[in-house]
Order: structure tokens, then C-alpha cells, then sequence
């Protein structure tokens, strides 16, 4: 963010007065642009960056009224304020009818021009602010950022595109790390819902009267720490997207409770008595089977089909491997500029034990170890040796033993704390997975196997 104060164009044809005001607000750090008529001002409107117009209403040649009309048509968001003599008050009230910010009066007052001033200037840059973050967004979650030439990744990105215009809730289904969420906030962003929340809810991690309350928020007094009402996701969403991500992992109590929202589109605060009624969107994202949760009886049927209305399935990166090259750059080009290196590309050899490997982490895990790897990298090509050692004995079981490269040069240039800062790592993804490998390994974004090469690498 800037920390410019902004720039005035003065629009007026009485020098004088053109000059007080340039004074006045130069002394405030506002830049000014001066302009004597209206023809004068549109040039300089098209040649600067303008955060605000000050405007004569009696100007020679094109009105003030006109000008005002043609600035709006170059910048609809440009905010104008009028400045006129007493006698032109009603013209000014007009003008703001059509849409000007605000007006001074001549003989103007300093302190309140400045006022008027300062909250247009602020305004405008609050609001190109905003409408830059959107775009920037937008664009992030444009398909430009779904990287996928394989005819699987296709097929899912028309699946978005037909889906996103509709308020279908939709399914997304994927082992982990497949980018479920990625593809979540795209159907957000290509909705008529993008300017709206998108909300995420982990609703697996959560005990289920704090997941109640979270979702549907609670009134003063429900339970003892509730001091004050609050409103839930739910309601935050209203007219956007909420994300349900592990939807599998969701209880009985809550499944029960969703499956009312998602009927009835209204709720109850935990707590209350009155139903809230939101316009949300609702899209699931899974990594277990849920027909087979269903048919295992730990999930609802009901709520199944109602969220099943579409389901997207993303495929495992192993059965995609004709993206792992374009991925394999796109991530280059991310953290190259991250970690501000010429990285160039990748030799044969290291691609080659890319495309070898089965990615149980699936995209995440590579994004990782190309992350991992642009930060290793002493030259402008990842090679071999850059990897983690499990991919670079990937395909030859046999050497899974073998000391890896890396470790002894690290060791060397002082710097071996990198593998005492894995080694805790691992311990601590162990401990908080109360030593389940499967868990700790999706703790710490790494395939199974690599923590189980981990963990023997390390003694534990
Ligand atoms: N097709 C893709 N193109 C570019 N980046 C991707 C793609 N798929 C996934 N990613 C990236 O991989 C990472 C993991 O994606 P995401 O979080 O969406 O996966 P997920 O399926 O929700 O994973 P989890 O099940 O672990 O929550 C993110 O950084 C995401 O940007
Ligand atoms: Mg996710």
C-alpha cells in the first residue's frame, strides 16, 4: 500500500483562487494539478493519476455540470466536489444528485475544505484499494492458477465452469493435496457470488458444540463463556460461498444439523429462538469415500445426496503425470521469485525422478519439494542432488539406505542444522499424531514412505 496522500486536480479559471487552494493543501501533503478550464482539466485528468477533483461549477466553455458527467464517464469512481458561490447552491445539489462527493461554498472555510477533502481523497483510495485486491484475486483464481493439461484436469475445469454460475452445492472429492480447495475457491470466483466471502470451515478439527457455535453462531447467554452474541460462519457467508472442508470427519449431531440448513436455508443461533435465513453456497470437500462412509453407516444418507448434487473428482497426481512438468515450472517460477534466485529450470535426470515417483502427497507434496528444492539449488538448474533424498532413490528401492548427498555437504558448510530441524519436525508431527505415520506424514505434507524413510534416517 502507498503511502501517498493523494493528488487534487483543481479545476477553476480564477488564478487566485486556484492558487489558495494548491497553498492550502500542499501544506496538508496533498499533491495538486491545476486547471483553468474544463478542456485543460480532461487533459490533465487523462495524463495523471488523480484521487479527487475539485470542480468550478462556472467555468468558461464546458459547464462544471458537463464536466462533471464527462469525468465520471473517463473514471466512474473518481470522486468530485464542487465548489461554487452561494448563488450556484442549487446547481451544486444537483450535481451531487449526480453523483458528486460533496461541495463547498465560496468564501470557503480551510478547516471544512480540508474535511471534505481528506475523506474524498481517503474514500477513493479505499475503494481502488479494494477493487485492486479483487482483481488481483480474481485473476489468482482465474484457471490461469490451475495448472492441468492432462484431459482429467480438463475435464474438471469445464465441470467448475459449468458449475459456477448456479447455486448448486457441489462436492469436491480428492485424496489429499490434489488442490480440492483451489478448485472450491475457483467455482467461488467464477460465480456471481465473487465479490462475496468465501468461507472456509475445517469442520473435521473441531468438538462438535464449538463447530455448533461457530457455524451458527449463539445468542448472550447460551452457554457460560458466551458473554456476548455472535454470528456464525453461516451467517457471515450469507451471499457468498461456504467451504466445508473433511466434511467425512463431521459427526452425527452436526450432520443432522447441516442437513436442515442446507433444506431449509435457515437456522436457529445456538441458544435462540428466532431462524435466520442466509443465502449461502455450499461446497464439501473429502478425501475418504463418503458413498462408503455412507454405506458404513457413518454418514447420513440424506445429507450425502444433498450435497452430492454435483461432485467434481480430482485425480491423484500419479494418474496425471503428463502435468507434472508444467507444474514442475509453474512452481519454479513461484518460489524463484519467492526466494529471489535465476532458477532457469530442471535437468532431465531430476524431472525424470519427479515423473517416477507416485506423490501420495499429490500436488502439495510437490509444490513442496520444488519449494524445498529452489532453496537448496546453488546453481540456476535443479538437479538431482536438490531433491530430498527419498526422490532421489525414488524407482531404486534398494538404496533407500544410502546417505544422501545433501546431508554431507550441509554438514560441511556449518550449516547442519537443517537436519536437526527435521528430526524435530518429525518428532513433533509424531507426538501430535499420537504416533499414527499416516497422520504425521499428513502433518508434516510429506508421502508415507517418506517419513517412514525419515524416521529410520533419523533413529526414531
Ligand atoms: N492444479 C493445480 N495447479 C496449481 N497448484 C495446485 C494445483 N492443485 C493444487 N495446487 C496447490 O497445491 C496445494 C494444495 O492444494 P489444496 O490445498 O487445494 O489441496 P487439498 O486437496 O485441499 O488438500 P488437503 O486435502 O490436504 O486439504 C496448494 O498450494 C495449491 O495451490
Ligand atoms: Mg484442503
Amino acid at each position: 500500500m502507498s503511502r501517498r496522500k493523494g493528488t487534487v486536480l483543481i479545476i477553476d479559471d480564477e488564478e487566485e483562487i486556484r492558487e489558495s487552494i494548491e497553498l492550502l493543501l500542499n501544506s496538508e501533503g496533498l499533491e495538486t494539478i491545476s486547471a483553468k478550464d474544463g478542456d485543460e482539466g480532461l487533459a490533465k485528468l487523462e495524463d495523471h493519476l488523480i484521487d479527487l477533483v475539485l470542480l468550478d461549477l462556472m467555468l468558461p466553455g464546458k459547464s462544471g455540470m458537463e464536466l462533471q458527467k464527462e469525468i465520471k464517464r473517463i473514471d466512474s469512481s473518481l470522486p468530485v466536489v464542487i465548489i461554487t458561490a452561494m448563488a450556484g447552491i442549487e446547481s451544486a445539489v444537483t450535481a451531487i444528485k449526480e453523483g458528486c462527493f460533496d461541495y463547498v461554498t465560496k468564501p470557503w472555510d480551510n478547516e471544512k475544505l480540508l474535511v471534505i477533502v481528506n475523506n474524498a481523497v481517503k474514500q477513493r483510495q479505499l475503494m481502488s484499494e479494494n477493487t485492486q485486491l479483487r482483481r488481483a484475486l480474481k485473476e489468482r483464481f482465474e484457471f490461469s492458477n490451475i495448472i492441468g493439461k492432462s484431459k482429467v484436469m480438463l475435464h474438471v475445469l469445464n465441470l467448475v465452469s459449468q458449475v459456477a454460475p448456479s447455486r448448486s452445492t457441489v462436492l469436491v472429492q480428492g485424496e489429499s493435496g490434489t488442490g480440492k480447495e483451489l478448485i472450491a475457491k475457483a467455482i467461488h470466483l467464477k460465480s456471481p457470488r465473487a465479490d462475496r466471502a468465501f468461507v472456509p470451515v475445517n469442520s473435521g478439527s473441531m468438538p462438535v458444540e464449538l463447530l455448533e457455535s461457530t457455524l451458527f453462531g449463539h445468542v448472550r447467554g447460551a452457554f457460560t463463556s458466551a458473554i456476548a452474541a455472535k454470528k456464525g460462519l453461516f451467517e457471515i457467508a450469507d451471499q457468498g460461498t461456504i467451504f466445508f472442508d473433511e466434511i467425512g470427519t463431521v459427526g452425527p449431531e452436526t450432520q443432522a444439523k447441516l442437513l436442515r440448513v442446507l433444506q431449509e436455508r435457515e437456522f436457529m443461533r445456538v441458544g435462540g429462538v428466532e431462524t435466520i435465513k442466509v443465502d449461502v453456497r455450499v461446497i464439501a470437500a473429502t478425501n475418504v469415500d463418503l458413498a462408503q462412509a455412507v454405506q458404513e453407516g457413518k454418514f447420513r444418507e440424506d445429507l450425502y445426496y444433498r450435497l452430492n448434487v454435483i461432485t467434481i473428482q480430482l485425480p491423484p497426481l500419479r494418474e496425471r503425470k503428463e502435468d507434472i512438468p508444467l507444474l514442475v515450472d509453474f512452481f519454479i517460477a513461484k518460489y524463484r521469485e519467492e526466494n529471489n534466485k535465476s532458477i532457469r529450470g530442471i535437468t532431465p535426470a531430476a524431472l525424470k525422478a519427479l515423473m517416477d515417483y507416485h506423490w501420495p502427497g499429490n500436488v502439495r507434496e510437490l509444490e513442496n519439494v520444488i519449494g524445498h528444492a529452489c532453496m537448496m539449488t546453488l546453481g540456476d538448474t535443479i538437479d538431482v542432488q536438490d531433491l530430498p533424498p527419498y526422490l532421489q532413490t525414488a524407482g531404486s528401492t534398494h538404496d533407500l539406505a544410502q546417505e544422501p548427498p545433501l546431508a554431507a555437504a550441509e554438514t560441511e558448510s556449518g550449516m547442519g542444522t537443517l537436519e536437526d530441524q527435521e528430526r524435530q519436525l518429525i518428532v513433533r508431527a509424531m507426538q501430535t499424531a499420537g504416533g499414527n505415520q499416516s497422520q504425521a506424514a499428513r502433518l508434516l505434507r510429506i508421502g508415507r514412505d517418506a517419513l517412514r524413510y525419515k524416521l529410520k534416517k533419523h533413529n526414531l
